[in-house]
């Protein structure tokens, strides 16, 4: 009997280890799933690739209480049900689930504790105590996977736009909705840029009063308080935006306004110095010019037509010289100048984005000049000087 009863060696637990737990004896199965989904989220990246310095020490957050919509990291680790979740979801779903899901998660569960909800009238404060709570790791992953979402979205429009004409300006048509006045639609579609840093900044979060997050931030406020306050009361006779359009404009600024604002304001951490770096001495220098060549050449555009007249003529001068789409080619510099002093994954993504972008209509303009115009000059290339 005593033979019988006696552990296999294989199974048995070292001496002094603690003894495991009696769901765990009983169900050797459903240990070997946890096990195995740990891993799986485990070989999601730690650290981001693109950031000079990593977060040393972020915030401690409330444990969640239980039975919560969304969970967060630790429980996406563990798959409920016994291993129906996480576990056997491919790969990049996990990583969808682990990160976004749990940082909106906390974001809706923070919300409910507050006595009137989340979209309740909440007060600054309360928003504000809201950021501060859902900030973390979790959040921090979420950027990440909102910049490869950013990618893919330039990288797939530039694929679309092979095809169809961006449809807004020259291109402009009812089949993407009805027509709205230029200058409201460029003002309320730019807007969200403006005011979604802005409010995150003034939220203050952990990095925001170093004095490289207050200047970066400050470059992206600038450029637009520029494209959303003055470019649209200085158009003449622009053609009217699709709805379509419009939103999908609105969307992406409010996407790249809490990616840029949000990174900007509690992430990114610049060593002491960081303003002396070449890094970011060339990369301000590089935004400072591209915004300098991008107002130049919209202003050259907008001379071109006399009041009342809204047809299209040859542009001359500044950058038009080398390129046909000079102002594009400005808000490509300016952006990818921005990408090199703030050394983050968000940034890096904006100017990917804007590069795909702009790289396209700039084709589509280059080619369209050349079918309307018989003397457009030959030698001009399509957006990058002496390249492209
Ligand atoms: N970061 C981003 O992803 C992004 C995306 C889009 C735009 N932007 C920026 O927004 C600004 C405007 O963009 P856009 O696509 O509207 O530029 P655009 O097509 O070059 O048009 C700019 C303005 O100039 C007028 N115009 C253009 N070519 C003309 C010509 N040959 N003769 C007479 N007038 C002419 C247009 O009138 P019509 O309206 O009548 O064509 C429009 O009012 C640019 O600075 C661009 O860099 C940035």
């Amino acid at each position: 009997m005593a033979a019988r009863r006696r552990t296999s060696p294989t199974t048995r637990p070292a001496v002094g280890a603690a003894a495991p737990a009696p769901h765990e004896q009983r169900h050797p199965r459903r240990q070997r799933r946890v096990l195995a989904s740990t891993r799986a989220c485990a070989v999601l990246p730690p650290k981001r690739p693109f950031r000079v310095t990593s977060v040393t020490s972020l915030p401690s957050v409330p444990p969640p209480p239980p039975r919560r919509m969304f969970h967060s990291t630790s429980t996406c680790l563990r798959p409920e049900g016994g291993g129906s979740g996480t576990g056997h979801a491919p790969p990049w779903r996990r990583l969808v689930r682990c990160a976004g899901g749990c940082a909106l998660g906390r974001l809706m569960n923070e919300g409910r504790r507050t006595p009137s909800g989340v979209w309740g009238a909440m007060g600054v404060s309360d928003v504000c105590g809201l950021w501060r709570r859902v900030s973390g790791p979790e959040e921090q992953r979420l950027l990440e996977l909102l910049s490869y979402g950013l990618v893919a979205v330039g990288a797939g429009s530039a694929v679309l736009l092979r095809f169809i004409h961006m449809p807004y300006g020259r291109y402009s048509s009812r089949r993407f909705g009805c027509l709205l006045p230029a200058r409201p639609a460029w003002l309320l579609q730019e807007l969200p840029s403006l005011l979604v840093p802005i409010g995150l900044a003034a939220c203050g979060g952990e990095v925001s009063a170093a004095w490289p997050n207050r200047i970066l931030l400050g470059c992206f406020i600038v450029h637009y308080v520029q494209r959303a306050l003055i470019f649209p009361l200085l158009i003449r006779e622009g053609k009217p935006t699709p709805f379509f359009t419009f939103a999908l404009a609105l969307l992406f600024c409010v996407y790249n306004g809490y990616l840029q604002g949000r990174s900007l304001s509690n992430y990114a951490k610049y060593p002491s110095g960081w303003l002396k770096d070449p890094c970011f001495i060339t990369g301000f220098m590089g935004w400072l010019i591209g915004m300098a060549v991008n107002i130049h050449s919209d202003h050259i555009l907008r001379n071109l037509r006399k009041p009342g007249e809204t047809g299209y003529k040859i542009p001359r001068g500044g950058m038009f010289e080398y390129v046909s789409g000079a102002n594009f080619f400005g808000e490509i510099l300016e952006w990818f100048g921005f990408a090199l002093a703030c050394c983050t994954i968000e940034s890096l993504a904006f100017a990917l984005c804007t590069l795909f972008i702009l790289g396209s209509r700039a084709k589509q303009h280059h080619q369209w000049y050349l079918e309307k115009f018989e003397d457009y000059p030959k030698n001009r290339k399509i957006v990058i000087p002496f390249v492209y």
